[in-house]
């Protein structure tokens, strides 16, 4: 089956086409957000309206593809930034009134979820470690569909914690891989208060850790190396607060197989130290290549191709949320 995967849920327009597991094109528009300091709803919007059909063509063009070779569309419906949203969900609404093909709505988080199926082949049930922008999430995938959310964002998502702490010390949007290139720089601990150090939940919270971290920076010499090693000790108090989650996880549920995905599982520092922790916790962690951990079309792509084989398809009735639950 050849399918159309759209995403626009946040400020990347991206879409890829799939024929089952075989990639046939892959374009990602990033839209430029410095000037903002962030991510501007407004703009984010407008900005996928003017590339989602360009987008749309030149992968067309890459997969060698006609629309009329498109057997089914899949589409982030929810939950994102409903402007953005918008435009990828009635793109992909007329291309299915006019073209006559099968539509399905996607969940964003799902999309994230299921794309270690496609790159590893790893097979449900497994236990989730996501990690994006707007979301910090344990969760227990037991089939499509079917999630067990073990612990949720309290306040700031984890990747929110990057872009605001980088906003603050003067690095770029988004701030992840920003704050990622400058630690490789840091040589010397700043000492950061673990969030939830001690707590027996599975639930995540980031927004102490960023006002201590924009306190340091605010008291500290602002100097390159004063950055670098504050960058350098954010990643291991995020790492150290992780660990201590997932030991709490596993003291009761006794899942093998762990996946790690979402825009923040780019980062090689918290992708290197969490595998170690697997490992030494004899369990198996599977981390997609990072261009498939952020945003991307292959996700939905991928997404809706197991929802087609269930025969999950919608109509279009479909409408986007901006919020929803997994
Ligand atoms: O999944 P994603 O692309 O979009 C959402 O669904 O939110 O995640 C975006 C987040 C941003 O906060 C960005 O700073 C973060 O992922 N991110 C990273 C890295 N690459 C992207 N965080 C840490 N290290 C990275 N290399
Ligand atoms: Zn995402």
């Amino acid at each position: 089956m050849i399918v159309l995967g759209i995403e626009s849920s946040c400020d990347d327009t991206s879409i890829a086409i799939l024929n089952n597991n075989t990639l046939l094109s892959h374009i990602c528009s990033s839209q430029n957000n410095n000037s903002f300091g962030g991510v501007f709803p407004e703009y984010a919007a407008r900005e996928h309206l003017s590339s989602i059909d360009p987008t749309m063509r030149m992968s067309l063009q890459q997969a060698k593809c006609k629309l009329s070779d498109i057997e089914c569309i899949g589409v982030t419906n929810r939950p994102g930034l409903l402007g953005s949203l918008v435009v990828g969900v009635s793109y992909a609404k007329a291309l299915s009134l006019a073209h006559n093909i099968p539509i399905i709505g996607i969940h964003h988080l799902e999309a994230h979820l299921v794309v270690p199926q496609y790159t590893h082949n790893i097979q449900f049930p497994y236990g989730v470690i996501l990690l994006s922008g707007g979301h910090s999430m344990i969760i227990l995938a037991h089939s499509l569909g079917q999630y067990e959310i073990l612990g949720t964002t309290k306040d700031d998502a984890v990747g929110e914690l990057f872009d605001k702490v980088a906003r603050c010390i003067g690095l770029k949007q988004p701030g992840g891989p920003e704050i990622e290139k400058c630690a490789l720089q840091g040589n010397t601990t700043i000492d950061l208060p673990v969030p939830l150090r001690g707590d027996m939940s599975y639930d995540l919270s980031f927004s102490g850790l960023k006002t201590a971290a924009q306190r340091k920076w605010n008291d500290g010499d602002k100097s390159d190396i004063y950055r670098s090693n504050l960058c350098f000790s954010l990643q291991n108090t995020i790492y150290e607060t992780l660990k201590e989650r997932m030991m709490n996880v596993w003291m009761k549920y006794c899942t093998e197989n762990w996946v790690l995905v979402g825009g923040v599982a780019a980062n090689k520092y918290l992708r290197n130290r969490l595998r170690e922790l697997c490992d030494e916790n004899k369990r198996k962690l599977i981390v997609p290549p990072a261009n498939l951990c952020t945003d991307n079309g292959v996700m939905v792509a991928y997404a809706a191709l197991l929802r087609a084989e269930d025969k999950l398809y919608d109509d279009l009735s479909l409408r986007p949320y901006a919020r929803a639950k997994l």
